[in-house]
């Protein structure tokens, strides 16, 4: 019966897709009420609940958001959710209280606060599009701190972790692949699993999507050069141009290799910026000593 009970909700759960086409349509207060309620009723390591939600609702902050995090479609979003990863009102409290924190130097503690907020933003897409609603996540935003700092006043110790954006849907796109249970989902321990296995599962997924060479010249160059870039991180400088050699007669990109080569490309992933971020908000996740706070403190 309770199954029963439940099972339209699992089933739309198995549909869901990301949504970055909105209507012009009002969330109804009470309704975004609930999806928030959902949100911060998650599951909490120690039920410390280590983040805040921002809700923006005014049609020029978006705007402002979209044109900072270089997606459109943010503007056209009836609401977005900026969730933080918040260790500002715990210190606070733990100081009026004569608590020992240091939680802000914790590797420990920073993946569990980061944990609390993604989960609390799956917990509010979630109930959203069990209200019909669609949202789109943007981590993007771990890399804009500096703008939202600004925009939103954010104290120290607390941190962007994602935006989800929302709104009624104006039409659905194809729903991306995904790997099937069998690839995901192993009983009892991790299968030895073989390299034609891995590759004929990918090769589903990611069937028919295959980015082409730019036939422009310009294009052309600018992307292989970008390519070749990546490459030259793993590969000899020979192996990088047998690479580039296939990949031109093939006439197309893998879909692996535009994801690695070019979307999160080595020169954006590779670096300390988000440390260096992290400590310009009062966060120090990987101290290995407190003995290295800064005197100051
Ligand atoms: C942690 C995370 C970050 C994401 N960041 C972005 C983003 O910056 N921009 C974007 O358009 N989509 C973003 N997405 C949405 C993914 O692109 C999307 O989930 C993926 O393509 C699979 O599509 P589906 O959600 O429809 O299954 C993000 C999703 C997650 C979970």
């Amino acid at each position: 019966m309770e199954q029963k009970k439940y099972a339209g909700a699992v089933l739309r759960m198995a549909q869901r897709q990301t949504v970055r086409n909105f209507r012009d349509e009002r969330i109804p207060d009470d309704v975004l009420e609930h999806i928030l309620e959902a949100g911060i009723n998650t599951a909490s390591g120690g039920n410390l609940q280590p983040y805040s939600i921002i809700v923006e609702r005014n049609r020029e902050k978006s705007q402002k958001l979209a044109k900072m995090l270089n997606y459109p479609f943010i503007a056209n979003a009836d609401v977005n959710l900026l969730v933080l990863m918040d260790w500002h009102k715990l210190a606070v409290y733990s100081q009026c209280r004569q608590a020992p924190f240091v939680e802000n130097y914790s590797t420990n503690h920073f993946f569990i606060a980061w944990d609390d907020a993604v989960l609390c933003a799956q917990a509010m897409e979630t109930a959203a599009w069990l209200y019909g609603i669609g949202s789109c996540f943007i981590g993007h935003v771990m890399d804009c701190s500096k703008g939202l700092k600004e925009m939103y006043h954010l104290p120290d110790m607390t941190y962007p972790v994602i935006l989800l954006s929302m709104g009624y849907p104006k039409n659905l796109t194809p729903k991306p692949k995904k790997l099937s249970l069998d690839m995901l989902v192993f009983e009892g321990e991790y299968p030895p699993l073989g390299e034609a296995e891995i590759c004929q599962a990918f090769d589903q997924k990611y069937e028919g999507r295959k980015l082409p060479v730019p036939t422009d010249s310009n294009a052309r160059t600018e992307r292989i050069d970008k390519f070749r870039r990546a490459l030259e991180t793993v590969y000899s400088a020979e192996k990088t141009e047998e690479i580039i050699q296939e990949t031109v007669s093939r006439g197309y990109f893998h879909e692996i290799q535009r994801l690695f080569g070019i979307h999160y490309h080595p020169d954006r992933e590779i670096g300390n910026e988000l440390v260096n971020d992290l400590h310009k908000q009062n966060l120090f996740p990987f101290t290995t000593s407190l003995d290295e706070r800064p005197e100051e403190l």
